[in-house]
């Protein structure tokens, strides 16, 4: 689930495009879909709210509101894209967001989606404006955030939430493990090639007790001051190619405090 951060983190930088990764239930779409409407009426305006039986994954999660928006919504410059694997949980949100056409739910693995887009989105000629990439698709044995990133560092401006992240110093916000492999910057890194990238942690988990993560690229210091003033602190600006020694330090750190978690959790 996105955290309210977020939401401050897209008026600032008027993003206009929205791109999550597992839809799952539709949670994060409708509240962002509830962001986009209160900043942008032409986005579309909400007549009502619908309180469904689902709920997200833990026992604390609530039943999830979708709001329903007037028959009067009109395409707008303002975008939310949600790519869905599964079948059932795709069509389930089609249903459930058709009311605004300012909202796609695309049936696809979210690696082939990004690959397109990516693509699309690199070939206009105009000026681009602001993407926001949330990347959550997860739980299946292939985990698709590599070439997520790969597709997605070929731009030259975006900003990228990556949920259920390492945060370093706070191992008691969950974060995931695959193969091995856990989520986390020095897992994520040697993906991003030579892009300078500046990252952000929170000081607090999100509302599933997740750790996550904010990735900046094509944005000036000035243009992120407002960072500043949120409960999120700065890493560092990274750059791949000027920072091996660092990148091999950090790695050695992460994988020492992920090791003794690990050895925490088992005992
Ligand atoms: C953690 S849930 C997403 C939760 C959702 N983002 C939210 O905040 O409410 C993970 C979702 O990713 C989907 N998924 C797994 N692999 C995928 C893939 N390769 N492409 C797209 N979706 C995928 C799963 O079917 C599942 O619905």
């Amino acid at each position: 689930m996105i955290d309210d951060l977020c939401k401050v983190v897209i008026a600032e930088l008027d993003i206009h495009t929205f791109v999550e990764t597992g839809l799952f239930e539709g949670e994060t779409i409708s509240l962002v879909s509830r962001w986009f409407s209160e900043l942008h009426p032409d986005f579309g305006d909400i007549e009502s709210m619908l309180l469904s039986e689902s709920s997200g994954v833990n026992p604390w999660n609530t039943r999830i509101p979708f709001p329903i928006f007037a028959e009067t919504s009109k395409k707008s410059e303002y975008q939310l894209i949600s790519v869905e694997l599964d079948e059932e949980r795709a069509q389930k949100g089609r249903a459930l967001f058709d009311n605004n056409p300012n909202i796609s739910i695309v049936k696809q693995s979210s690696e082939e989606f990004m690959d397109i887009f990516v693509d699309e989105l690199s070939g206009k000629s105009e000026k681009r404006e602001g993407v926001f990439f949330y990347l959550d698709a997860h739980w299946n044995e292939y985990w698709p955030i590599k070439e997520e990133i790969q597709a997605i560092d070929r731009l030259d401006q975006y900003v990228l939430c990556v949920d259920d992240f390492f945060v370093p110093g706070r191992p008691e916000f969950g974060f995931d493990v695959y193969q091995g492999l856990p989520c986390s910057w020095q897992t994520l890194s040697p993906w991003f090639r030579d892009s300078e990238v500046q990252i952000y942690y929170p000081f607090r988990s999100n509302r599933d007790n997740r750790g996550w993560v904010l990735i900046f690229k094509g944005y000036s210091t000035q243009s992120l001051s407002f960072l500043d003033s949120l409960p999120l602190w700065r890493w560092k600006s990274w750059k791949s190619k000027s920072n091996p020694q660092e990148l091999r330090r950090e790695a050695r750190r992460t994988l020492k405090t992920i090791k003794k978690m690990l050895t925490g959790r088992r005992n």
